[in-house]
């Protein structure tokens, strides 16, 4: 089988995480005589540098014709000055409406070698596994009109937060079905007591959950679940908001892993999946070889086990970054002063590459007694 990934490094501690992501994917493919196909594009404020436009043409084309993408980050604090439409962040916007992937899976689990670097007590966070699956496409990020304008030398700036049934049910499906494989049990999370579009979010996704009589359906205004998100993290399943709740509940649930770093996600249900780490361009620390690679490395486990159904391979990856983590190496994020001294991003990705070696000999050893 041939996979043809493209790559967007993008900015910050971008193109340092995807490089590790992209040695662990040749790894893979040398022990599992795999063929993946990898080609760079820029997006984001290495775009607006090189081409003067943050999603330029023959990325996007690119991306349309790939198999799976895997995104670095995008954000860079030059561009701050610019119109929202210019920015960065602008380009990653387009790109996802682009490529249509309105639900997106952001993982967050508690590793046991590393619960001691959750500022959570251990006996909180130990064991906690929830998934959020994030609505990708609409609301206050998507919705018009949206502006500035000035009257009178005044201004004022607004946005819309919209959304149609159709776009609550097409997500409650990936979060119900998702829920089917896990623990069975979807708490979505929406403010119904103030908002008309939490009101309609959640009526749709109880109707839709009737078609799910095996899934345990609870809801939570999101006030609240923030709160429950770190004191009582295994009370959830899975995880299912809109799309500026997701993207701050799932920053905080970073914290019962230990560090965004951490964390991986797929953006799925359009017609190419984007696979990204959760942790954005962190340009205070980009260029010095201290950024966390095990949420982009993650991320490239996800992009085989859902775009190309490589399961065996993505769990050789997610059982390396164990055995690494359970090995005691950490980046300076997950480092606590009773660690060894932090090691650099591309030495975690040797020892995650070496790791997804040892697993792959141990398998064959397996199968061949
Ligand atoms: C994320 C990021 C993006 C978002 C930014 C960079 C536009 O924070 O993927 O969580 O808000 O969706
Ligand atoms: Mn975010």
């Amino acid at each position: 089988m041939r996979l043809n990934i493209v790559v967007l490094p993008g900015d910050g501690v971008g193109p340092e995480v995807t490089e590790q992501a992209v040695r662990v994917l040749r790894e893979i493919a040398t022990t599992h005589g795999l063929s993946f196909h990898f080609t760079e594009y820029p997006v984001g404020g290495e775009a607006i540098r090189r081409d003067g436009a943050p999603l330029p043409e023959a990325t996007i084309d690119a991306c349309l014709k790939a198999d799976a993408v895997l995104l670095g980050a995008i954000g860079a604090p030059e561009f701050d000055h610019l119109p929202s439409s210019e920015k960065p962040e602008a380009g990653l916007l387009k790109l996802r409406s682009a490529l249509g992937g309105f639900a997106n899976l952001r993982p967050v689990k508690s590793y046991s070698p590393l619960t001691h670097s959750s500022p959570l007590r251990d006996e909180v966070v130990r064991g906690a596994d929830i998934l959020f699956v994030r609505e990708l496409l609409g609301g206050l990020y998507f919705g018009e009109p949206r502006g500035i304008t000035s009257n009178n030398g005044s201004s004022s700036a607004f946005n819309t937060m919209r959304y149609s049934v159709n776009e609550v049910e097409r997500v409650a499906r990936i979060a119900f079905e998702s829920a089917a494989r896990r623990r069975r049990k979807v708490t979505s999370i929406d403010k119904a007591n103030v908002l008309e579009t939490s009101q309609l979010w959640r009526q749709t996704v109880t109707r839709i959950g009737m078609e799910y009589p095996k899934i345990e359906l609870d809801h939570l205004y999101v006030d609240a679940a923030a709160m429950h998100i770190i004191t009582n993290p295994r009370r959830f399943d899975v995880i299912l908001t809109e799309n500026l709740f997701g993207d701050i509940l799932s920053d905080e649930a970073a914290v019962i892993s230990g560090s965004l770093g951490m964390l991986a996600s797929a953006t799925v249900g359009g017609s190419v999946d984007v696979y990204e780490p959760v942790h954005g361009s962190a340009p205070d620390i980009a260029g010095r070889g201290m950024a966390n690679p095990l949420g982009a490395i993650a991320s490239a486990a996800l992009m085989l086990r859902h775009s190309a159904k490589l399961e065996d391979e993505a769990g050789d990856i997610e059982a390396a970054i164990d055995s690494v983590l359970n090995a005691g190496h950490r980046t300076r994020d997950i480092a606590r002063d009773v660690d060894a001294p932090a090691i650099s991003t591309s030495e975690m990705g040797d020892m995650v590459c070496d790791a997804v070696a040892e697993v792959a000999d141990m398998r064959h050893a397996y199968h061949s007694v």
